[in-house]
């Protein structure tokens, strides 16, 4: 064994430098290279959003989000060879509808109800405003905080004020804001003459009622542009809601029951309205934000037509657990509710800070674009 005149063995410092030094193969020409925003460019956060794409990490998952939902918000039957433009499939439920528009990729939005509490509320109200998705799916508690905070304020607070404390002053928290308890009892006046209302209907019109009828009304009756299920009203956009009674809203329903019983709320008719959103469309995309029930329920519904063809995922879940809420894109597509050759995506992240991101470099600019189309501006 050769040693060098200090003493090292030459043979093995020669292994340690072949491994530490082994020689790449050339990089593909499609290989893109990690760069980040240079703030030297000037204070830009547009392009700080559009460098998140080379950035890497759930910065590159952002990128490749903004990427997914233009594909669904572009996306035009006469551009696609693979899909039939026979627009003839009349919706069995509204044989008389107008005729469709032509066809687009049919959007599927879901957020939990948290989402509505935050800020986040007005995002996704802009959406709806703008009509730049075609369903939404969302739990109680995100169809009542829309209306409860056309009722009172949500307040920024802390994740460590005590529990106790709270209780106290009747201050209820979600997360690190709160909601006083006024709200609630404002709510409580304002939905119960509208239960009496809708279970007259029931019984004089015989009117069957479902989640979604029912949120349809609400927003009818809540009059207030702030507000999501305002704007769905509006422009006829459904709001499915399958656990409509695990909240505040299903508190109301209890205690009409005793005051006015006999309200019937039938799930049983918007599964079959939300599966038929989906079995009736050319193209559909979903962008679901948060886990639990609101996501298997647009995934579920994807099924019907063996899956969606462009998906969004952002959720904080993880998938060691075997939770639906942590499951990534892949395990729908075992499943059959995304198609086998779609792209889907999974951001790791809360959807508070990066869903206004997305919306800047995907609907709002599309609403923009639009905007200037039709000479507004
Ligand atoms: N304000 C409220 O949160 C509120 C109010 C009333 C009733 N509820 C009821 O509580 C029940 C459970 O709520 P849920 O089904 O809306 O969802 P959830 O709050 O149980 O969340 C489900 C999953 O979504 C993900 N998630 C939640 N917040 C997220 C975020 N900010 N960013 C990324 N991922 C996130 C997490 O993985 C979480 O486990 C529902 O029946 C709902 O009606 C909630």
């Amino acid at each position: 064994m050769a040693d060098d005149k200090l003493g090292n063995n030459l043979n093995t410092v020669g292994a340690a430098m072949a491994a530490v030094l082994k020689p790449s193969t050339e990089m593909p020409n499609t290989a893109v290279e990690v760069k980040g925003y240079d703030f030297n460019n000037g204070i830009n956060h547009a392009e700080v959003v559009r460098h998140m794409y080379t950035t890497g990490f759930q910065a590159t998952s952002v990128g490749e989000a903004i990427i997914e939902i233009n594909r669904m918000l572009n996306w035009r039957i006469e551009d696609d060879p693979t899909v039939e433009d026979d627009d003839a499939l009349p919706d069995p439920d509204n044989p008389n509808a107008p005729p469709p528009p032509p066809p687009k990729c049919k959007i599927f939005l879901g957020y939990t109800s948290n989402l509505i509490s935050s800020g986040l509320r007005e995002s996704l109200r802009y959406l709806v405003e703008h009509k730049q998705v075609d369903v939404v799916v969302t739990s109680a508690g995100g169809v009542e905080e829309d209306f409860i905070k056309c009722l009172g304020k949500t307040f920024l607070a802390s994740f460590s004020v005590a529990g106790k404390e709270l209780r106290e002053k009747g201050l209820n928290r979600i997360g690190n804001l709160v909601v006083p308890n006024a709200n609630y009892c404002a709510f409580e006046d304002w939905i119960m003459p509208i239960l009496d209302e809708m279970l007259l209907e029931q019984k004089e019109k015989g009117t069957v009622w479902t989640p979604s009828k029912m949120i349809h009304r609400l927003g009818e009756r809540i009059n207030n542009p702030s507000s999501v299920a305002y704007w769905a009203y509006k422009n006829d956009i459904p709001i499915y809601c399958p656990a409509i009674t695990d909240g505040s809203i299903g508190d109301m329903i209890y205690f009409h029951s005793f005051r006015n019983p006999g309200l019937v709320i039938d799930i049983a008719g918007d599964i079959r309205a939300i599966n038929n959103q989906a079995v009736y469309a050319k193209k559909t995309g979903m962008i679901i934000l948060g886990g639990g029930v609101i996501k298997h329920h647009i995934c579920n519904a994807n099924l019907m037509r063996n899956g969606a063809d462009f998906s969004v995922f952002i959720n904080t879940g993880q998938e060691f657990d075997g939770s639906d809420a942590g499951a990534r894109p892949d395990e729908a597509v075992s499943w059959g509710k995304i198609k086998m050759d779609a792209k889907p995506v999974k951001v790791y992240s809360d959807a508070t800070i990066v869903f206004p991101l997305i919306v800047s470099e995907t609907f709002a600019a599309n609403v923009e674009k639009q905007k200037k189309d039709d000479g507004k501006y």
